[in-house]
């Protein structure tokens, strides 16, 4: 696995997700491959700067408001696969994988990226609230001389 858009393109594929959500979008580097290469029905699109422009597609959802505010409109369990790619300080990810947790429905996925020691907040704070957490490198994502991960867990 290189890059962050093939595991969740491959997760989306095969268990027929079709309820997503990313938190921290930027230019859609990770939201274009996914809307591109999957039948997903709406892409939730969260973040404070949203880029309408980078990418139009009547599937995507723009949230323009901090994750956690964002967070209060989303039903719990309305999810199936939620992506937490925003701020990277300990603080903020712990707020984000605990608001956007029960937004997953059962059989769905809570997963993030930047998950490699160098990336301090995110590495504390997954390994703290998610003790049972998955992880898989991308190879194609240095992180110092080592390689960045995406996190997951399967709700059930
Ligand atoms: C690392 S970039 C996202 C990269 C993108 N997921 C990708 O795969 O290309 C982080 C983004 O998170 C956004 N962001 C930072 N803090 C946020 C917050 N509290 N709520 C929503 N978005 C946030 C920033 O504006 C930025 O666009």
């Amino acid at each position: 696995m290189n890059y962050r858009w093939e595991f969740l393109i491959k997760q989306i594929q095969d268990n027929d997700y079709k309820i997503i959500a990313e938190i921290g979008v930027l230019k859609g580097n990770t939201m274009i491959p996914i809307l591109r290469e999957c039948t997903v029905k709406s892409y939730y699109a969260i973040d404070t700067v949203p880029q309408k422009k980078c990418y139009i597609d009547n599937r995507i959802k723009w949230i323009g408001k901090p994750s956690i505010e964002a967070a209060k409109e989303i039903a719990d369990k309305s999810m199936d696969l939620v992506f937490i790619d925003a701020s990277h300080k300990y603080r903020h990810v712990k707020e984000d994988i605990i608001a956007w947790l029960p937004k997953v429905k059962d059989g769905g996925m809570l997963c993030g990226h930047d998950y490699c020691p160098a990336e301090t907040g995110v590495y504390r704070a997954v390994n703290e609230l998610l003790p049972n957490v998955q992880f898989v490198e991308l190879k194609g994502e240095p992180c110092g001389n080592q390689f960045r991960g995406i996190w997951f867990v399967e709700i059930k």
